[in-house]
């Protein structure tokens, strides 16, 4: 049973809610809650899409510093793995996902928006990695995410200064991709999400795991990743079920299983 994580699931759509006040930071149990949660949105077949949401204050603070600040060397080397990877977990939801984040995403808590599909900012959400503060670098996938989805220039900027990025800047450098009042953008996910609910799941899943596994790789093996899942889709019933319903109806009336 989760105490700082809860999943809920409503008209198809998982929300995964950070819920440790008064900051959300996230501590060693979260973390591990969060993994988990993430692995069962991926599991549940009556989950289409998922939205993370911190509530309407905070998206989340970061790790726990207080817990962090008494760690040794020793302990904090066979904690690394578990602390990549609840934010692995959650990008290999293989589901649309996004992250509605109001309020602070610092640290970890950028992490996690970083390792949804998509983020949708309040007009007050200030981004950071301020982890060179502490001392320390960003670990559960900051160095990694941020400069793949911003590049390296606008990547370092932020790490080696830990400056906060507030909403309009992180929309116009691409760490965001829509700004919404405070109040209105957990309903704007949860509509973005919404879109796939009914959809074709088998070529979601195959598209996201293109596209993942496609940044990793040179340009031929992606393509060759492209070409296995493509061809792959043509087993399913939700292709049968999309090209005959175009070749009856027309576009965009199919109705997947
Ligand atoms: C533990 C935290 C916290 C955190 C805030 N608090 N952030 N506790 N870990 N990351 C606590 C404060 O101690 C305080 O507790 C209460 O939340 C409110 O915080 P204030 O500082 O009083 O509020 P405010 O002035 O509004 O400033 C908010 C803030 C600031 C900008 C978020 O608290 C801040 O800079 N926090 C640290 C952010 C950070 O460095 N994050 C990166 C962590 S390292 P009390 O009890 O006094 O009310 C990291 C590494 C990732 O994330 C590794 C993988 C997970």
């Amino acid at each position: 049973m989760s105490e700082f994580v809860r999943l809920e699931v409503k008209d198809g759509v998982g929300t995964i809610w950070l819920e440790r006040p008064k900051m959300n930071a996230l501590n060693a149990q979260m973390q591990g809650e969060l993994g988990e949660i993430a692995r069962e949105a991926d599991a549940r077949d009556d989950i289409a899409a998922v939205v993370v949401y911190g509530g309407e204050r905070v998206f989340a603070a970061g790790a726990d510093v207080k817990e962090m600040a008494t760690l040794t060397y020793a302990e904090m080397v066979s904690r690394a793995h578990g602390i990549q990877a609840f934010t692995r977990e959650l990008a290999a939801i293989g589901k649309p996902t996004i992250s509605a984040i109001t309020g602070f995403a610092l640290g970890g808590g950028c992490e996690v928006a970083l390792a949804t599909d998509v983020r949708f900012a309040a007009d007050n959400a200030k981004l950071g990695q301020p982890e060179i503060l502490l001392g320390i670098i960003p670990g559960a996938g900051g160095t990694q995410r941020l400069s793949r989805l911003i590049g390296p220039a606008k990547a370092k900027d932020i790490i080696f200064t830990g400056r906060f990025v507030n909403a309009e800047e992180a929309l116009a450098i691409g760490l965001v991709d829509q700004l919404h009042p405070a109040d209105e953008v957990y309903a704007k996910a949860v509509e973005w999400a919404s879109q796939f609910v009914g959809g074709p799941a088998l070529a979601l899943r195959a598209a996201k795991g293109a596209v993942d596994r496609g940044l990793e790789v040179d340009l031929q093996t992606g393509l060759e990743i492209e070409r296995a899942e493509f061809t792959g889709l043509f087993a399913t019933d939700d292709r049968t079920a999309g090209m005959t319903s175009f070749v009856e109806n027309g576009p965009g009336k199919a109705t997947f299983t």
